[in-house]
């Protein structure tokens, strides 16, 4: 839970729990030096100037070598420069998570909370906003790309996985940058904002930073947390939308979600498209059979491969030049692009179909089995108890 004491109260607080393990036989003068010592701290920190700065301890869901999903404390120091403590109401379960299971660090990289405190330097948000953060916690500012407003590929940026392994969107709160936190329009509940953080992110931002039109026949592989979202905002842009999928189990509900066609694609040699595909996103959990794809493809067209993928890519090389495609990679929207995601999303009425977990140990071990089964339908959503 949420405890916003000062480092010397959580000390006390040790000290008084652990006055039970104190053997009858230790005497009172003892524990009147303690108590002695613990005052003297507290009044230190009553008279510091900064009294009223608390730091911040929370609980968190980390990764283990085994796999287990394990509850843990972490703090941070006290709130400086531009940093909000907020107070966590949902975060999203993305297939990328299950590659940091086994890792020593906070989970959870599509988080929406409510702002509780607010760091000296914090201007545009205050207690009680609704706020949401994703894959990218912080970036230099002041590189070629954070100026040109593409800070996602600047080379100082903190990224999950590999900076603030102590915290992540699986926990009861966090501490993060205003500048890398997103106002979540009223339109949008937690839960449906939650997994726009990253997945409705990385889909929107394949489709709008590389300009897609409205004439384009769009077509979405793999529908899963990121596809599914992916349908909707190519159908709302107004394109022609092809849905490729396993199999015909995700049928109905592809077409409901705004596609035109639909393709089950296990067991094909070959594919067969009403028209030819001018942008493919790859969504899937893996990479597909590149050689199945190339034939459907419209000259000129863009692929935009999404899949976390630790292989190489392999493309069949003459189709490449003959039909002057585009392979462009690309990770999460950077922060302007993130912005004009949600209210899209809020425009449009666009959300993503979310099945609810709550936030324990078990809660994160069922919906990450379910993911890692293929049996999410689309997004899981963790629930701070
Ligand atoms: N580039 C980025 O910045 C970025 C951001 C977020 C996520 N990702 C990555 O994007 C991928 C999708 O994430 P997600 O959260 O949407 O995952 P997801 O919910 O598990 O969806 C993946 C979909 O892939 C298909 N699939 C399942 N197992 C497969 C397999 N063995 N081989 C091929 N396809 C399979 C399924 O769709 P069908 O049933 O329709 O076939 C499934 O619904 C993951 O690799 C994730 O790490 C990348
Ligand atoms: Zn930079
Ligand atoms: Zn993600």
């Amino acid at each position: 839970m949420l405890q916003t004491s000062p480092p010397c109260n959580r000390v006390y607080n040790k000290v008084v729990s652990g006055v039970p393990n104190i053997t009858s036989h230790h005497t009172s003068l003892l524990f009147s030096t303690f108590y002695f010592a613990i005052s003297i701290l507290l009044t230190t920190v009553t008279i510091s100037p900064h009294s009223t700065i608390k730091m911040p301890s929370f609980t968190v869901f980390k990764g283990s070598k085994d796999g287990s999903i394990v509850r843990s404390e972490t703090s941070k120091p006290a709130l400086t420069g531009d940093q909000i403590l907020l107070k966590v109401t949902a975060s999203g379960l993305c297939g990328t998570d299950l590659h940091y299971r086994k890792a020593d660090m906070g989970l959870g990289h599509e988080g929406v909370g409510v702002v509780e405190e607010t760091g000296p330097d914090v201007k545009h948000m205050k207690k009680g906003d609704r706020v949401g953060w994703g894959y990218e916690h912080n970036s230099c500012e002041h590189c070629q790309q954070c100026l040109k407003g593409s800070e996602t590929y600047c080379a100082e940026r903190k990224m999950y996985g590999q900076a603030d392994l102590d915290q992540g969107s699986f926990a009861h709160s966090a501490v993060w940058r205003e500048a890398f936190l997103f106002k979540i329009p009223d339109e949008l509940s937690d839960e449906a904002a939650a997994p726009l953080m990253c997945g409705g992110s990385t889909v929107f931002n394949a489709l709008h930073a590389y300009s897609t039109q409205p004439t384009e026949t769009v077509a979405i592989m793999g529908v899963g947390g990121l596809g599914h979202i992916a349908i909707q905002f190519a159908s709302k842009m107004g394109c022609n939308v092809i849905v490729l999928s396993g199999s015909d189990r995700k049928k109905d509900e592809a077409m409901k979600l705004g596609a035109h066609e639909f393709i089950a694609t296990k067991g094909a040699k070959e594919l067969k498209v009403s028209r030819p595909i001018d942008r493919l996103l790859v969504t899937t959990s893996a990479q597909p059979d590149w050689k199945l794809i190339a034939p459907i493809l419209a000259p000129g067209a863009s692929i935009h491969p999404l899949s976390v993928d630790g292989g190489d890519f392999t493309f069949p090389y003459m189709p490449m030049l003959m039909n002057g495609l585009t392979i462009q990679g690309s990770v999460v929207g950077p922060r302007y692009i993130h912005q004009r995601m949600l209210d899209f999303a809020a425009l449009h009425k666009i959300a993503p179909i979310v099945e609810k977990f709550p936030m324990t140990e078990e809660g994160i071990t069922e919906a990450m089995t379910k993911l890692e089964n293929g049996e999410m339908r689309y997004r899981g959503v963790l629930i701070p108890q």
